[in-house]
């Protein structure tokens, strides 16, 4: 049996009052499932107004809470910023950075990445951290190295200590929200090419327990078996389909039934 993670990623696509409906209603229906659903780790990442009203609505479910974005400082005159320790105090169990729509539109850059990648692991928090390459890049065959130099950059300050986690996403960019995903075979092979990267850094023994590669784009219940399937796809991170709590418990009951299998 693996530990599968389903991710979810609402974005900003819903006030507070609607994620803490959305949030009861998945730990509802996930209550009737997760005893016979050991392995898989739920986690829905909320945006930074709906954090504390979702944790707490989350509280005892089983189903933890993420933030889509931090700061790397804990306190400071950083107008506009979010404190990872506050997200903490809130509840926050893990946090996305460097999603693509971030290196986009906010200009994020590998840096500021691994900035938030130390920061989050400072405090004790699951950091998802994702990877992918654009389009262009990938028509250029440069999709490899690109990707490659991500990981490399996140991860260059990081040391896990313990029983920590970390998240690895490898979200081609191209492909995320447009209802089209990857070929899971392609994203299999690029789950192979991170893990290796990884085990440059770390020890296989930290690779193996303390690393989860996981792919985003696209992905939803029609298509997550085929990506489960492969033994290196560690879960989903999922945007458009975790906005629908059926939708997203069907996913991971899906995951737990391959997991039971
Ligand atoms: P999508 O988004 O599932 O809607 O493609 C995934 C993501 O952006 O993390």
């Amino acid at each position: 049996m693996r530990d599968l993670h389903l991710i979810a990623n609402w974005k900003m696509q819903l006030d507070p009052s609607e994620s803490v409906i959305l949030a009861k209603d998945i730990a509802r229906l996930w209550s009737a499932e997760s005893a016979v659903a050991p392995g898989i780790r739920m986690t829905v990442c909320a945006s930074s107004v709906a954090v504390a009203e979702v944790a707490a609505a989350l509280k005892g479910t089983g189903v933890a809470v993420g933030a889509q974005d931090c700061f790397w400082e804990d306190k400071g005159a950083y107008t506009g910023e979010t404190s990872p320790l506050t997200l903490k105090t809130l509840g926050c169990e893990a946090c996305i950075v460097g999603h693509s729509e971030r290196r986009q539109f906010l200009g994020e850059t590998d840096e500021m990445i691994s900035r938030k990648t130390t920061a989050l692991l400072r405090l004790g928090l699951m950091p998802i951290i994702c990877v992918g390459e654009t389009y262009e890049e990938r028509q250029q065959g440069r999709r490899d190295a690109v990707v490659i130099s991500q990981v490399r950059a996140a991860l260059s300050g990081a040391r896990p200590v313990g029983t920590q986690r970390i998240v690895i996403a490898y979200e081609p960019r191209w492909v995320i929200g447009t209802g089209q995903a990857v070929e899971p075979d392609d994203a299999a092979a690029m789950h192979r090419l991170i893990r290796e990267t990884l085990r440059e850094n770390y020890p296989s023994d930290v690779v193996e327990r303390q690393f989860a590669v996981v792919y985003g784009g696209s992905a939803d219940s029609r298509n997550l078996v085929s990506f489960l399937g492969h033994q290196e796809i560690d879960g989903l991170l999922v945007g458009g389909a975790s906005l629908k709590a059926d939708e997203f418990v069907r996913m991971a009951r899906l995951a737990a039934d391959l997991n039971n299998a």
